[in-house]
Formats: C-alpha cells, sequence, structure tokens
C-alpha cells in the first residue's frame, strides 16, 4: 500500500513501536531487572518486618498507588474504537482540508462515545446524552469533532457551563443521584433558564436512551467554517449518519439493562467490532453562505437551535468506518485528549459564544487530567503528520528535540525555521470585528421555544408518549413542588399546553393556563423561508 493511501491502520502501524507484547517473556522491573520472585517481599527473617532496600516491592507498590488518573469532569464514562475516514468525492469547491478534498486518501481516526453525567464506572443504558468525538488523523495534522448524538445544546454561552453540569452532576452535600435526570438541582435550573427547554425536549426523548452506539446520529453542534484555497468561506453543520439507522431502547429495557449489563454499549461496540461487523456512519454537511447566518428566523451562532433538514437538506459526503478495538483502554480510551481548537487548513471557527468557551476548556483540563502539557506526545494523541517545533520540557517530554536552537529566528542553523506557505499553513480567516465589550446575549438568541414545540411536533404519536411520559417520571421524582410548578408554568406550557397539563396532573401541581398571545415570535415565524440549498 502506498503511502498516499495507508491501509486502515496507519496509526495503527504508528502505535506499534509503543505497543508491550508481553506475553510468554520473563517479568522485569521498570528499569529492565529480571525478577526471580513476586510474591514475598524481602523480609528481615520469615517473620521479621519488611526491608526499604525491597526496590521490586517499592516499584509495585508504587506503581500501583498511582494508577488512578482524574477522570473527565464530564464524559468520564466512555468506550473507543479505531477506524478510517474516506470522503466520496472532492469538496475543493468548500474546503481546503486534504482529508475533505482527496478521495483516494483514507484517514485514520480514534473514536470515543460517551455518557456525560456519569463517572467512570457508571451504567451505559441511562438517559443521557451521548458524547461522539472523533479524532481524524489526517497529513495536515490533527482535527477533531468533538460532538454529540444530539443536535443542539442546553446553554447558549458557554459562561453557563459550569452552572450547568453543576446542576447535573450529582448534588455537592450528599453526592447523590449518580447518573440521572430525576432531582431537584436539574429541574431548578431548567426553570430558571429557559434556554435549556429545546435540549430538555431531546433529553426527554427516545434519543437519549440510544440502542446501541452503532444505531446513533451524531451532530457537531455548532456552526464552523469551511474555507476553500481560494480563501472563500461558507457556514456549515457537522452530521454523522449511522448507516445502521437510529434507534433507541424504550425506557423499561434501558433500566432493566442498566442492572443487568451496565456495560451493555460497551460489549455491544466491541462485539460488533470483533465480530467483523464494523460500525458505518456517513458524515454529512448543511453547507449555507456566510451572508445567510440570520437568514432562517434565528441565529446560527445559537447553539440552542437546529437549522431544520427540510430548510438546508444533509449531504452526504462520506463515510467513517470502526474496524478496530483498542489493545488497551487506559492507554488510549482514556488518555485521548479530544480538542475543538484542534482544526485544519481549511476549516474554522464562528462566534458562536459556546463553541468560543470550549475553544479554552478542552486543554486546559487535559492539563490537568493527563498531568502536564506534553500529552500531544502519548501514542494515542500523536499526529501521523510530522511535529516539528520549539516547546520545550514540561512533566513527561517523550521526544528528543536534537537540535541547538530552540527559537525563532535562529542563524545557529537549528530548529525548524521554514514557515509554511500562507496558503498551506493554518491561515486564521480575517472576518471583521466592531463592537463595544459588553455582557449581554444578542437579541437574534431570544426564542427559547419555537424549537422546543417543533421537536416535539415532529414525532410519532409513540414518541411523543414516551417523552411525555419521561417528564413525568424525572419530573416525578422532584421533591420541592416549587421547582414542579415553575418547570410546569415557566418552561413546559411555553412548549405544548397539552403535555404542560398532562405533565402538571402527574406531578400533582396546579394545571396551567392557556398562554394569551401565541408565544411564537416573530423571528421563527420566518422559519418557512426555503431557500435552495448549495449542492456539491
Ligand atoms: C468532554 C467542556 C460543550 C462534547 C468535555 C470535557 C470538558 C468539556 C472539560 C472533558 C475533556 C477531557 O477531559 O478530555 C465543555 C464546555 C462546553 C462543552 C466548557 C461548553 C461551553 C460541549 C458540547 C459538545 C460537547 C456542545 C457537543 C457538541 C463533548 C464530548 C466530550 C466532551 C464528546 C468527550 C470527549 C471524549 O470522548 O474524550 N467537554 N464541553 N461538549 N465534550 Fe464538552
Amino acid at each position: 500500500t502506498s503511502a498516499k493511501n495507508p491501509p486502515t491502520s496507519l496509526k495503527s502501524q504508528a502505535l506499534e513501536p509503543y505497543r508491550m507484547h508481553p506475553e510468554g517473556q520473563t517479568l522485569t522491573t521498570d528499569q529492565g531487572i529480571p525478577i526471580s520472585e513476586t510474591d514475598n517481599s524481602l523480609k528481615a527473617g520469615v517473620r521479621g518486618p519488611t526491608l526499604l532496600e525491597d526496590f521490586h516491592f517499592r516499584e509495585k507498590m508504587m506503581r500501583f498507588d498511582h494508577e488512578r488518573i482524574p477522570e473527565r469532569v464530564v464524559h468520564a464514562r466512555g468506550s473507543g474504537a479505531h477506524g478510517y475516514f474516506q470522503v466520496y468525492k472532492s469538496l475543493e469547491k468548500y474546503t481546503q482540508a486534504r482529508f475533505l478534498t482527496d478521495p483516494s486518501l483514507r484517514t485514520p481516526v480514534f473514536v470515543r462515545f460517551s455518557t456525560v453525567g456519569g463517572s467512570r464506572g457508571s451504567a451505559d443504558t441511562v438517559r443521557d446524552v451521548r458524547g461522539f468525538a472523533t479524532k481524524f488523523y489526517t497529513p495536515e495534522g490533527n482535527f477533531d469533532l468533538v460532538g454529540n448524538n444530539i443536535p443542539v445544546f442546553f446553554i447558549q454561552d458557554g459562561i453557563k457551563f459550569p452552572d450547568f453540569v453543576h446542576s447535573v452532576k450529582p448534588e455537592p452535600h450528599n453526592e447523590i443521584p449518580q447518573a440521572s435526570s430525576a432531582h431537584d438541582s436539574l429541574w431548578d435550573f431548567v426553570s430558571l433558564v429557559p434556554e435549556t427547554a429545546h435540549m430538555v425536549m431531546w433529553l426527554m426523548s427516545d434519543r437519549a436512551i440510544p440502542r446501541s452506539y452503532r444505531m446513533m446520529e451524531g451532530f457537531g453542534v455548532h456552526t464552523f467554517r469551511l474555507v476553500n484555497a481560494e480563501g472563500k468561506a461558507h457556514l456549515v453543520k457537522f452530521h454523522w449518519k449511522p448507516l445502521l439507522g437510529t434507534h433507541s431502547l424504550v425506557w423499561d429495557e434501558a433500566q432493566k439493562l442498566s442492572g443487568i449489563d451496565p456495560d451493555f454499549h460497551r460489549r455491544d461496540l466491541w462485539d460488533a467490532i470483533e465480530a467483523g461487523n464494523f460500525p458505518e456512519y456517513e458524515l454529512g454537511l448543511q453547507l449555507i453562505p456566510e451572508e445567510d447566518v440570520l437568514k432562517y428566523g434565528f441565529d446560527l451562532l445559537d447553539a440552542t437551535k437546529v437549522l431544520p433538514e427540510e430548510l438546508v437538506p444533509v449531504q452526504r459526503v462520506g463515510k467513517l468506518t470502526l474496524d478496530r478495538n483498542p489493545d488497551n483502554f487506559f492507554a488510549e480510551t482514556e488518555q485521548v485528549a479530544f480538542c475543538v481548537a484542534n482544526v485544519v487548513p481549511g476549516i474554522d471557527f464562528t462566534n458562536d459564544p459556546l463553541l468560543q468557551a470550549r475553544l479554552f476548556s478542552y486543554l486546559d483540563t487535559q492539563l490537568t487530567r493527563l498531568g502536564g502539557p506534553n500529552f500531544a506526545e502519548l501514542p494515542i494523541n500523536k499526529p501521523v503528520a510530522p511535529v516539528h517545533n520549539h516547546q520545550q520540557d514540561g512533566f513527561g517530554r517523550q521526544t528528543i528535540p536534537t537540535s541547538r536552537a530552540n527559537y525563532h529566528p535562529n542563524s545557529l542553523g537549528g530548529g525548524c525555521p521554514f514557515l509554511a506557505n500562507p496558503r498551506q499553513g493554518f491561515t486564521h480567516r480575517q472576518e471583521r470585528v466592531d463592537g463595544h465589550k459588553i455582557r449581554q446575549r444578542s437579541e437574534s438568541f431570544n426564542d427559547h421555544f419555537s424549537q422546543a414545540t417543533l421537536f416535539y411536533k415532529s414525532l410519532t404519536k409513540p414518541e411523543q408518549e414516551h417523552l411525555v411520559a419521561a417528564l413525568e417520571f424525572e419530573i416525578g421524582k422532584v421533591e420541592r413542588a416549587e421547582i414542579r410548578e415553575r418547570v410546569v408554568h415557566q418552561v413546559l406550557v411555553n412548549i405544548d399546553f397539552d403535555v404542560a397539563t398532562r405533565v402538571a396532573r402527574a406531578v400533582g401541581v396546579p394545571p396551567p393556563k392557556p398562554l394569551k398571545a401565541p408565544k411564537v415570535s416573530k423571528r421563527s415565524r420566518n422559519m418557512v423561508d426555503t431557500s435552495p440549498a448549495l449542492s456539491i
């Protein structure tokens, strides 16, 4: 196979020098010293105290004592797989990213699926959002598409993320409940922050109890930019479409499975790949001219909104295949570090204030989680593209820079003196920005309920019944009556009067009164605008 068209396992081959194959080998210390006895510590007499001199005992115990690292602050429970991505035909009209313009290129990927709220050992089939994070090891460096299985998010501005996550996670005084959407603090937050309404409807829907990671959609959620070699940009929404279709459990199954097999999704993914039933997903794009950012009656910078597929169809542009299980859970699935800021030339950000916050958060948390600044050198994170720079030192440095000069520019003839041609290197898209420094949400983010209603109405009757049953179950567990009442009277009634009335009855709060004026804002009435989609 040529270097240009490597097998699926290009990354896998790159990992080979790091693999330890202990089968049939003699036991050694970390220093390579053969060990002849590992069942008894070195003692002063058979019944005497253990001696400090016993370096094998000390090393063995020290390594055990330090096995744990912090779990991810969110998405702690996950399952990963290797695979590859291949684009169907060149997207050079829209982007210069090599992995999207060269149909002969198989780009290695590592994908990690996850739940969000639970700890590392929590059950798989809980009601929760699922993460769908993909690291593309492209010839131009790593591109991470760090998405979820739900196309919108709970909040519009990243500064609310710590508040939101604190409300979802177990409560601070007693760490109850583990991995559950049924508790006072979550619904308290929802009732006080109406921008959560749309995502909460998805969370209460069957989408939040997927049948399998193989049968789950993925979404980049934010609007990103694609930029072509001429510098022309389009806005883009990323989608993953599973070739097996999108399927869910029903709540009763999900609850039973949590007890019977907490590893249900992890096992399903592992077994499918072992059996050669490789999970496949098509990459879908919604492409939007930049000037259309406000055209659809909401703001494409607002992550609580979908761009309905009827308005801008999803075009399927390539395929992701997962064909290899990791060799070691910790070294690969646990140590992989995704970051929304990892983009390659041809892909750029937008001013979505949720995305902007994420650009800071991932690298920051990984400095703690992975013990210092050198985690990009860990085998699973290392690009297949060459890495040359003047970064220096730090805990856990692995590569050995050989040059005397570690600064730019230098006249010692060392270091990496060359800069990429601006047409090939990453250039941030020039965008005129002009405004007052201000802590305020744009008015174009104001409509919190129209799409929540749209989502509910788009469901089939059985799906609607599941959703109402989920609301009754989850809100019914909230202890404080005023929170239950506020959810019904401040949130649900704005989404659907019938739903609000049914939930009020089930959770023991007064029935809501019909709204006097329709809550559909002027903006959301524009949503019927059907502009022709861009085609590839
Ligand atoms: C994981 C922050 C919103 C998807 C994480 C982690 C942090 C974080 C700190 C742990 C990363 C690690 O330890 O390696 C944030 C912040 C957000 C935000 C501050 C909003 C401001 C989102 C959204 C999505 C998302 C909107 C989906 C589009 C994920 C996924 C992971 C993750 C999939 C797990 C990655 C993995 O498998 O390792 N997030 N997040 N997050 N986040 Fe977010």
